[in-house]
């Protein structure tokens, strides 16, 4: 079974999908984590984001044992990795990784951008999470003053809405439903309602 979450930045799918995982008992994989991973490292390396022989060789070097690294939350590194996945050869390298998580039993939750559209056109359900980008901005506000970083809700508004534009209109895999994803709207839910939501839409097609 594969359960493909795609959605904007701060949607709450990556908090979906962990919680979903969790639920079913399956592997649970935050795709934006890779691309962050991809920019943290040339930025580590001092090159341009938008060097893309540098970034192939970062993708190509890329370690999953420093998903977990806290540096790669932060927005900085969020817009970053925008630039970056918009190279075609750097999602290249990273489509067998992650289709091979997608394979491995018992089953997988995956979320990002293209996981119903590129990643797994077949996963089994495919739920696409919307939100307000105020409701959204507030939640990002929120979470990075709780990790005691200063927040400006304004300019994350505004990035928020700048890495959407960038995510949407991208030649290659832009953000965007598949025709078969199901829409789940959690301006109004908390994160107990999107989960019960997003497993109504999962026992529905089981
Ligand atoms: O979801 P997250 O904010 O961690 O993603 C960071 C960036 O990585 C996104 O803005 C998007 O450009 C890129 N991304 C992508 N494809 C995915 C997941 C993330 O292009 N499957």
């Amino acid at each position: 079974m594969i359960i493909a979450i795609d959605g904007p930045a701060a949607s709450g799918k990556g908090t979906l999908g962990k919680r979903l995982a969790h639920h079913y008992g399956y592997r649970h994989l935050d795709t934006g984590v890779i691309y962050r991973a991809v920019a943290y490292g040339l930025m580590q390396a001092g090159q341009d984001l938008r060097d893309e022989a540098a970034a192939v060789a970062v993708a190509l070097e890329l370690d999953p044992e420093k998903f977990g690294n806290p540096a790669l939350k932060s927005h900085e590194i969020g817009h970053a990795a925008s630039v970056v996945s918009a190279i075609p050869r750097v999602r290249e390298v990273l489509l067998n990784f992650q289709r091979q998580f997608a394979a491995d039993p018992p089953g997988a939750v995956l979320d990002g951008r293209d996981i119903g559209t590129v990643i797994c056109p077949n996963a089994d359900v495919k739920i696409f999470v919307v939100a307000d980008p105020k409701v959204r901005a507030r939640r990002r506000t929120l979470e990075a003053q709780s990790r005691g970083e200063a927040a400006d809700e304004a300019a994350i508004l505004a990035d928020i809405l700048a890495r959407d534009e960038r995510d949407q209109n991208r030649p290659i895999a832009p953000l965007k439903p598949a025709p078969d994803a199901h829409l789940l709207d959690n301006s109004q839910l908390d994160i107990e309602g999107g989960v019960r939501a997003a497993i109504d839409i999962i026992e529905a097609v089981r």
